[in-house]
């Protein structure tokens, strides 16, 4: 198994370092334009493997996508952060150019890949990925949904005082502070649902935490956040390279489910070694439904600005 991850930044270089440390590749590749960075990054990190006792082989690379080649899973950090104060939707000029270059030469060495994209703004990223590889439709995932969703987990357990990962909790829509929605009435605390315990304003805030947790941290940070967005990246590349058939929100490109089609935005998907293998139903109701077409309004409008570019 051979991953590759581009953007040796502090996300790019934190999946990696969760994807090593959980072996889930024989040889892991990270690629940065910056001469030295990911190779400084990669060495760092194989001088863990004695203390940590993984086996997996990191390599960097400047730029030469020819080390990336017959990769299983790439992982596409590249790109601007946020800086405070800035939405993950201005970031879109850059970003755009940038995540194209990287997918026509990840595609030129391994044209069989699944692409995970982190890059923001994540869902026009995702739609992009996936005009300008010309994959498969379960080949392009973006991750936004899965990190929300344990941003929500979080926010759901300090109130609750319970365990993040008794909780089922899922975020749908959009990875944007305003697009994305915490379905907080279909969420259990172990099949209870978490609404028995929370009044409406205690909901309210939890959602609020929640859908500005990426600002809130960039706030803090003076740049975006990498722990929970690496993790989440290589929590999808294990459900790939293991099979595990998990189920995670993800922005997958929408042909008619959830009403929506020519897009590409956050929804429950089943991840295995296919990629995205299939969109899960839910039942929403019509001011959940009514939220998730508004979403998708919104990425539809940035999606434009890609013509435009
Ligand atoms: C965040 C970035 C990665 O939400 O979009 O932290």
């Amino acid at each position: 198994m051979k991953i590759t991850v581009v953007g040796a930044g502090a996300v790019g270089a934190t999946c990696a370092d969760n994807i090593a440390r959980k072996e889930l590749a024989t040889e892991l590749v990270l690629l940065d334009i910056k001469e030295g960075f990911a190779e400084g990054k990669a060495q760092d990190m194989m001088q863990t493997a004695a203390l940590l006792g993984f086996d997996t082989r990191i390599s960097g690379s400047t730029n030469d996508y020819s080390k990336t080649a017959n990769s299983d899973v790439v992982v596409i950090t590249s790109g601007l952060p946020r800086k405070p104060g800035m939405t993950r939707e201005e970031l879109i000029g850059t970003n755009a150019g940038i995540v194209k270059g990287v997918c026509e030469n990840i595609l030129k060495h391994s044209p069989n890949t699944i692409i995970i994209v982190i890059s923001n703004p994540m869902d026009t990223m995702t739609y992009l990925a996936l005009q300008s590889t010309g994959l498969p439709k379960n080949r392009i995932i973006g991750m936004g949904g899965t990190l929300d969703s344990a941003r929500f987990k979080y926010q759901l357990s300090t109130t609750l005082n319970c365990s993040p990962s008794d909780l089922n909790a899922l975020v749908v829509g959009g990875h944007g502070d305003t697009t994305m929605i915490p379905l907080i009435k279909h969420a259990t605390w172990n099949s209870i649902p978490v609404t028995k315990f929370l009044d409406e304003a205690q909901q309210q805030t939890i959602i609020n935490d929640t859908m500005v947790g990426g600002a809130t941290l960039t706030k803090l940070l003076g740049t975006s956040a990498w722990y929970a967005p690496g993790a989440a990246g290589a929590a999808l590349v294990e459900s790939i390279v293991r099979d595990e058939k998990k189920l995670f929100t993800c922005c997958v490109s929408l042909e008619g489910e959830y009403g929506q089609s020519d897009i590409c935005l956050g929804v429950p998907v089943v991840i295995g070694k296919n990629g995205w293998e299939k969109i899960v139903a839910m039942d929403l109701s019509a001011d959940e439904q009514a939220a998730f077409n508004k979403s998708a309004d919104a990425v539809r409008n940035m999606n434009d600005v890609l013509k435009t570019l």
